[in-house]
């Protein structure tokens, strides 16, 4: 397996590497994923160079569609979604490995005919009987998609093959549907040929967390329980929930959130520094800071979930929650979450852990904010030590990438008044190249086989660990608070912070 070290070798910064003969399957072709990130990204890489000329895409749906019809939806999801120039040359190049199978997930015949899609690519395209299967499937088809794979002998690596699976959220709704769906999928493939996406992951932003921690020398000294007094963690969306609300209700923002991208956050903010960056030194990073995780002993006060209600979004009225499409009106579904947690180690002992996450607050964001202690004596006579601010470092992953540096300034005149200022890096300023998007760099990896950026089995199972009590709890106490629509939340998620004498980040 590929353990490039894109932290050390700086000629190996960006997206450098190039896949070798492989094709890409997607199942669920048709859907809304595949249509805005999964294609385009395919098209991007294949404009950036970095597949290979014979590179393959099938495509398997329900619809009776023919090789050109699927190459024409590709088309126009290409134009329509990427985010490189279209280039004819380019796509002439593609659409030489594109092809169609139709057909259901339960059906043999289908798969049968999926086999010799691929041993006919293999000959005219030079594939090399490599191919990775990317389930964008709805969460209920993924067993049954797998074990057709095994069926059909698809998972099989002959003659020094590869076959990988790449595995959309949500990776089951609690602890026991993880454990099922891991062992399902670990009784055809290998570990090392699953690719768990968590497209967080895959984010410029997230990966800089390592950069910034680790091949700095003055962050990582303070980056611990002397000098840190609390981490705000908060991935923020302004929208509601659209046309989702069967795959919404009944998962709610804990689970759709949390679980997966928050807590991946917080393990890369808070884990020590790895062994190499190959995946398994970082996984097993990882690993040690969710295993230490300790919930809040009264989830009732240090946990709080809310639902939105109607209020004004962006100058427009907005309808609330349990008035959306499709949403059983008695819904107790949260629309947004905050938990605190501490990480029992010796590194962070006592430092909390604020996550939140929400659907139509007042803007999309998502950060990470590391808060430092007060200093600890203030020698000037006019600010008080309690008044000075404290010094945080914000690590922005969305929508306006960089990192903020917050600290206490001399405002100019004769007195020695202190005030809070901030130091600012933005991507878009100290780089002229664009950030590829999340589901290129991941893509891309599924091909070079390169798991680095990939969530592993203990890492979900764990995250269900944390969140099951919390779900548990709130199944069986009330329902969520309402909250208006464009606000940051319920009063509660305040509250929850004012009784430990901290607030909220109105990012
Ligand atoms: N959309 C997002 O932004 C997003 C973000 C994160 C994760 N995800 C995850 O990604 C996966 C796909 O999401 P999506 O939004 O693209 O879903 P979607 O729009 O509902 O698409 C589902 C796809 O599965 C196909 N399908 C369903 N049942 C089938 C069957 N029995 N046989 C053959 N094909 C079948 C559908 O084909 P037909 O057209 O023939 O019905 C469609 O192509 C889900 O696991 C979702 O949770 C999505």
């Amino acid at each position: 397996m590929s353990s490039s070290n894109p932290l050390r070798d700086p000629a190996d910064r960006r997206l450098p590497r190039i896949a070798g003969p492989s094709g890409l399957v997607i199942f669920g072709v048709t859907g809304d994923l595949s249509r805005k990130k999964l294609m385009p990204a395919v098209y991007d890489l294949a404009n950036r160079g970095l597949l290979p000329p014979g590179f393959s895409l099938v495509g398997f749906a329900r619809r009776e569609w023919e090789h050109e019809d699927f190459a024409a939806e590709v088309h126009d999801a290409v134009k329509e979604h990427a985010r490189t120039p279209f280039r004819e040359e380019v796509w002439q190049q593609l659409i030489q490995g594109m092809r169609f199978v139709q057909g259901t997930f339960d059906d043999d015949e289908s798969f049968e005919r999926l086999r010799s899609t691929i041993e006919e690519l293999d000959k005219a395209q030079g594939t090399g009987g490599n191919f990775a299967f990317y389930l964008s499937v709805p969460p209920s088809a993924f067993p049954v998609v797998i074990k057709q794979l095994k069926k059909h002998g698809l998972a099989d690596q002959d003659n020094g093959s590869w076959r990988r699976a790449v595995i959309e959220k949500p990776f089951g709704h609690d602890l026991k549907s993880a454990e099922e769906l891991n062992s399902t999928v670990e009784e055809v493939f290998a570990p090392d040929q699953v690719f768990r996406i968590d497209h967080y992951l895959g984010k410029e932003t997230v990966q800089n967390i390592l950069a910034l921690r680790f091949a700095n020398q003055m962050f990582e000294p303070i980056w611990n329980r002397s000098f840190v007094d609390h981490v705000q963690i908060t991935m923020a969306e302004d929208i509601g929930i659209g046309g989702r609300a069967g795959y919404y209700d009944g998962i709610g923002a804990a689970r759709d959130v949390i679980q997966n991208h928050l807590l991946q956050l917080m393990a890369l903010t808070a884990m020590e520094e790895p062994a190499s960056f190959d995946a398994d030194a970082l996984a097993a990073e990882k690993t040690k800071v969710l295993g230490a995780v300790k919930l809040p002993q009264d989830l009732g006060k240090d946990t709080v979930r809310g639902q939105y209600a109607a209020g004004w979004q962006g100058g427009e009225k907005a309808i609330g929650y349990l008035q959306e499409d499709g949403i059983d009106p008695q819904s107790k579904t949260d629309t947004y979450a905050a938990i605190k947690v501490e990480v029992d180690n010796r590194r962070w002992a006592g430092v909390p852990f604020y996550l939140r996450t929400g659907k139509r607050l007042g803007r999309r964001v998502t950060e990470i904010a590391v808060v430092f202690q007060r200093a600890p004596h203030s020698p000037f006579d006019h600010t008080a030590t309690e008044e000075l601010g404290q010094n945080a470092i914000v690590i922005r992953v969305q929508p306006d990438e960089g990192i903020t540096v917050r600290f206490g300034s001399k405002v100019p005149g004769t007195s020695m008044e202190i005030r809070d200022v901030s130091m600012d890096f933005a991507y878009g300023e100290s780089f002229t190249e664009s950030s590829p998007e999340a589901y290129e760099r991941l893509i891309l990896d599924v091909l070079l086989g390169d798991s680095n950026l990939f969530p592993r089995t203990e890492e979900v199972e764990l995250s269900w660990r944390i969140l099951d009590p919390i779900e548990q709890y709130w199944d069986t106490h009330g329902k969520p608070a309402q909250y208006p629509s464009g606000t940051w939340g319920p009063v509660e998620a305040d509250e929850m912070l004012e009784r430990d004498g901290r607030s909220w980040r109105r990012p």
